[in-house]
Formats: structure tokens, C-alpha cells, sequence
């Protein structure tokens, strides 16, 4: 890969609770670089979330916080960098999708506005021109009689409809990475296919980068170049998308692709693994993956584990790492 598009370093995201500081993010690096899509995956409360919004600076502050690390898109530190100046990246730079679009769409205005709005908030063209855009870029995410749709609100259109509207929006500045975060989790596994389908078309013909989050190890085998594993707001394990499918080397991995690989079956939820996420707030000072793992050592419970080298780009925060014992973790 050449200079990453997004460098992301040692990111540290803590929210204030009643119950004290803690980390939902807890030293997150990765790269994306120009037109490479990166899947992020992970169980519900791994963090993946609080990381797409600390890169956007959406994070809800307070209670939420960049305590640490350095965000860099196309060479540029993106933390501290002032409220004014992380709008104006959004839509030209970085594009976004969310789960639900009835809370991003504005329920008040006609979708056609909210293209047009978008596109002449970061670029100097006419009504007219922007409008002539909105039909295209409706068009373009499939959205059949475009002209007539624009003035549409978006409790007329259907779910998967009013997603394809947001897929629009982010676009409509053609900005260099999308964020989307599990953009078609909401929707039935049909229309869901039809719109990462939909996605991969349109970042083949942009060369846009792309990051997506995803419950499901499926989306990530269908559409990813990498995938970044997250457990309980860490790096469990990253690399390419054949590697990783091939040769996991951390448990919680294993056990993700021992549950659902399949974009056909309705089973967005990931985990078949035995146990559940540990409390944020509790203090354990090894692995956190160990009251899970079947592979756990004494040694497991001492320190954090490291990221290790596993070659061609792929590493893994598990002292165990070379252990294959894929069943171990089912
Ligand atoms: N506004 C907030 N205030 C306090 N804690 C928060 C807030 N937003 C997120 N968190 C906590 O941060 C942690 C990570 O949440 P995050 O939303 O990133 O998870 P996720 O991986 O996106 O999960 P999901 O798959 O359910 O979307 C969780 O423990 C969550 O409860
Ligand atoms: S470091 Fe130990 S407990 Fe953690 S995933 Fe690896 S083997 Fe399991
Ligand atoms: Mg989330």
C-alpha cells in the first residue's frame, strides 16, 4: 500500500460515566489506503461505533473524548481540529452512512432539498445545477422516476429506499472515503444484498475508499480487501480479507467465522462464542478476550498481549497466536 488516505494511531476514545472514565476505544491503529475497503467487525459494544464517530468528530462530547492518538486523513491530523473544520471535511472528504436513516434523513424536508442543500453547502453551483445532480445521483443508487422522487418526504419512501437516499447524500460531494456504518442492518437480507451490491458497484466505479461495519463476517467476505477485528475496544486482529479467512490466527476471530459466513441467512448477530463482553469499566490487566478463550494460558492474564506479526500484513493481539486450534474457540 502506498501513503494511507486514513491513518489512524493509537486512538484512545474514553467516555465519563457515573461509574467512572472508560476507554470504548482503547488504542486503535489502522490504515486505509486510496480505494481500499476496509471492513470493521465485531460483536455489539466492541467499539466500532465510538471509531467511526471519533474519525468523523461526531463523538458526543461530552461525555466522550479523543484522550489520545492522531486520526490523519490524507496527511492531515484531524484531532483538535476545530468543529468548523471537521464539517467542512464531512461530505467532500469523508462521506457517511448510518444504520438508520429516518434519525440522519430531516423528517421536515423533501429528500430532493436535502440533496440539493448538501451539495451547495460544500460547492458553488446553482439551484438548478445541484438539482440536475440530486436526479442523477438518485439515479444512480436506483431510485426508479428520480425527478418525481425528489419531491418526496422521507416517511414516503421505504426503508431500504430511504437508505438509498443516504447512500445519495454521502456521495453527493464524491468524497474520497465513505464511513457506513452498518448501513443495511435495519433492512430485510434481500434488499440488504441489493444495496451492498449496489455500494460495491458504486466504489469500483469511484475508486472511493470505504470503510464498513458490520456484524456480519459475510459482508466482509463479499465486499472487503481488509478487516480490522475489534473486541472489547481493541485490535484483536487485522489483514487481508483471505488471510484472516483463512489462517485466523486470534481466537475470537475463529470463533466469528465459526458462526455466520453467509450474506443468505438472516443472522446479522455474530456471536456463537461462548460468554459475553466484559464490562468496559472493569479493570483486567491481560487479555481481554482470556474468560472466553479456549487457548488461555497463565500467562494470558498477566499483560496485554501485543500485536504479532503473522506476516503478509496480518497481526494479532494474542500470545497464542501460532496455536491452530480453530474448534477451540466454537
Ligand atoms: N454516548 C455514550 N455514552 C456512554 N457510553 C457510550 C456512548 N456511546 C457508546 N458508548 C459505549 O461505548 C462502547 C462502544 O460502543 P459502540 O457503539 O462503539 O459499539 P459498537 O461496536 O458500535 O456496537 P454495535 O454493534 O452494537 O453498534 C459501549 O460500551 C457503549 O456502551
Ligand atoms: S492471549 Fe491468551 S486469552 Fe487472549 S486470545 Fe490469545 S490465547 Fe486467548
Ligand atoms: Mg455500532
Amino acid at each position: 500500500m502506498g501513503e494511507p488516505l486514513l491513518s489512524v494511531r493509537g486512538l484512545v476514545t474514553t467516555f465519563r460515566t457515573e461509574s467512572g472514565v472508560f476507554r470504548a476505544v482503547d488504542d486503535v491503529s489502522f490504515d486505509v489506503g486510496p480505494g481500499e475497503v476496509l471492513g470493521i467487525v465485531g460483536e455489539s459494544g466492541s467499539g466500532k461505533s465510538v471509531t467511526a464517530l471519533s474519525i468523523l468528530g461526531l463523538l458526543p462530547d461530552p461525555p466522550g473524548r479523543i484522550a489520545a492518538g492522531s486520526i490523519r486523513f490524507d496527511g492531515r491530523e484531524l484531532v483538535g481540529l476545530s468543529k468548523k473544520d471537521l464539517r467542512a471535511l464531512r461530505g467532500p472528504s469523508i462521506g457517511m452512512i448510518f444504520q438508520e436513516p429516518m434519525t440522519s434523513l430531516n423528517p421536515v424536508f423533501r429528500i430532493g432539498d436535502q440533496i440539493i442543500e448538501t451539495i451547495r453547502a460544500h460547492e458553488p453551483v446553482s439551484k438548478a445545477q445541484a438539482r440536475q445532480r440530486a436526479i442523477g445521483l438518485l439515479d444512480r443508487v436506483g431510485i426508479a422516476m428520480a425527478q418525481r422522487r425528489l419531491d418526496d418526504y422521507p416517511h414516503q419512501l421505504s426503508g431500504g429506499m430511504r437508505q438509498r437516499v443516504m447512500i445519495a447524500i454521502a456521495l453527493a460531494c464524491a468524497p474520497r472515503l465513505l464511513l457506513a456504518d452498518e448501513p443495511t442492518t435495519a433492512l430485510d437480507v434481500t434488499i440488504q444484498a441489493q444495496l451492498l451490491d449496489l455500494l460495491r458497484d458504486i466504489q469500483r466505479d469511484t475508486g472511493m475508499a470505504v470503510v464498513i461495519i458490520t456484524h456480519n463476517m459475510g459482508v466482509i467476505a463479499e465486499f472487503a480487501d481488509r478487516v480490522l477485528v475489534m473486541y472489547a475496544g481493541r485490535v484483536a486482529e487485522q489483514g487481508g480479507v483471505d488471510a484472516v479467512f483463512t489462517t485466523p490466527r486470534h481466537p475470537y476471530t475463529r470463533g466469528l467465522l465459526g458462526s455466520t459466513p453467509s450474506l443468505e441467512r438472516d443472522e446479522p448477530r455474530l456471536p456463537t462464542i461462548p460468554g459475553v463482553l466484559p464490562q468496559l469499566t472493569e479493570v483486567l490487566p491481560g487479555c481481554r478476550f482470556a474468560p472466553r478463550c479456549g487457548l488461555r494460558t497463565a500467562a494470558c492474564e498477566q499483560g496485554r498481549p501485543p500485536l504479532a506479526d503473522a506476516g503478509e500484513g496480518q497481526q494479532a493481539a494474542c500470545l497464542h497466536w501460532q496455536a491452530s486450534a480453530p474448534e477451540l474457540a466454537r
